[in-house]
């Protein structure tokens, strides 16, 4: 078996964890709705985070498992928000809650999934440690939700506070400090629990935290990238959803519109600014970017320096398989496509 291959089998370890929290005091009749997510796939990183930190800090994983199902439980509560907020139809190849049930419904699965995750984490040797770190995240989360959909350029005329609050324009930092809020938080926890179980020390859980930092970045830039060059066959989700969903939040729209000339920025901004993105608008901003600006490989660029950043980060964990695992994540996390 590949290593990958061990890594997607970690991660899915905690699956029966996962719904065994889910399905806990939950009405027979509302189980169905409430397994929909967490059944339509997924790549089950942070469990695996989780797990190989627990490894690498020489920890025994059976007592790491209530923490690795709380962060993807809390990763597809974000994911289901997240969805409603983006207005995407679509989700790991599948259609997304609040398409498939409403949007009701799909507020309260989110719902359900966060105390479940609480559940959880009642489980770990210390609760109101890994409670405590757990809600300091998710505000942290919600508030990078809040930067990305205020660096949006158009649409939600109906929601005052947006409307009052947007950016008109976004330096990096900016986008750098709305990912590490929406993305790499959850990643950094997932490492730290890992860490926490094993009751590792300060050290191990410092590099533990900067790998997982790290490696957020590098994974939301990689999210960036998929979202405008992946393919839907492979990403399960719509291609170009970021440019209909007026982000300057992303990656390479935002290193493209540091780059092009006057022109091609203005064009891309009217595109980015139009009230109705039309899949020929997509299809023009992807040239733009593509022919007029080194935007995508720039990002790419960048990503592969934060997996590296992520892989240097560990250089106070010991050489174990724990450890080879934390390398390979980063590893492919600098390269993934899906
Ligand atoms: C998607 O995360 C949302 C982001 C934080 C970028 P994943 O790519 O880990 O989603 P799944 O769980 O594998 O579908
Ligand atoms: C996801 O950001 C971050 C979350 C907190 C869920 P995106 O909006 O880019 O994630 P996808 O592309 O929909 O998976
Ligand atoms: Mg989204
Ligand atoms: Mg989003
Ligand atoms: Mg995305």
């Amino acid at each position: 078996m590949s290593i990958i291959d061990e890594l997607a089998k970690l991660g899915k370890m905690s699956d029966k964890h996962i719904k065994k929290y889910l399905l806990m005091n939950t009405s027979k009749e509302f189980e169905e709705v409430i397994l929909y997510q967490i059944n339509t796939g997924g790549k089950r990183i942070r469990p695996a985070l989780t797990l190989a930190s627990c490894l690498a800090c020489e920890g025994d994983i059976n007592e790491a498992f209530p923490a690795a199902a709380s962060v993807e439980i809390a990763h597809n509560y974000s994911l289901i928000l997240d969805d409603i907020i983006d207005h995407s139809e679509l989700r790991r190849g599948k259609p997304t809650v609040w398409k498939k049930y409403g949007i009701s419904t799909a507020i309260l699965v989110a719902v359900h999934y966060r105390e479940s995750a609480t559940e959880a984490l009642n489980d770990t040797y210390s609760p109101r440690e890994f409670n405590k770190m757990f809600a300091r995240t998710l505000k942290l989360l919600t508030d990078g939700e809040r930067l990305d959909i205020l660096f949006e350029q158009s649409g939600r005329e109906d929601e005052p506070y947006v409307v009052h609050n947007r950016y008109s324009s976004i330096e990096f930092e900016n986008y750098l400090e709305m990912i590490y809020k929406k993305t790499g938080a959850l990643i950094e926890t997932s490492c730290i629990f890992g860490g926490l179980s094993a009751r590792a020390d300060k050290k191990m859980l410092d590099a533990l935290s900067s790998y997982g930092k790290m490696l957020g970045y590098a994974f939301q830039i990689g999210d960036d990238i998929i979202d405008l060059f992946g393919e839907t066959e492979k990403t399960g989700k719509k291609v170009g959803g970021d440019i209909i969903e007026h982000k300057f939040g992303n990656a390479v729209i935002a290193l493209a519109l540091q780059e092009l000339e006057e022109e091609k920025r203005e064009k891309l901004l009217h595109i980015l600014r139009k009230d109705k993105v039309l899949d020929n608008d997509i299809k023009e901003a992807i040239k733009i970017i593509e022919k007029y600006s080194n935007a995508r490989q720039k990002a790419e660029t960048l990503r592969q320096k934060y997996s590296q950043m992520a892989i240097e980060s560990l250089s106070a964990i010991p050489n174990n398989k724990g450890k080879e695992y934390l390398i390979e994540l980063a590893n492919f996390i600098s390269l993934r496509r899906y």
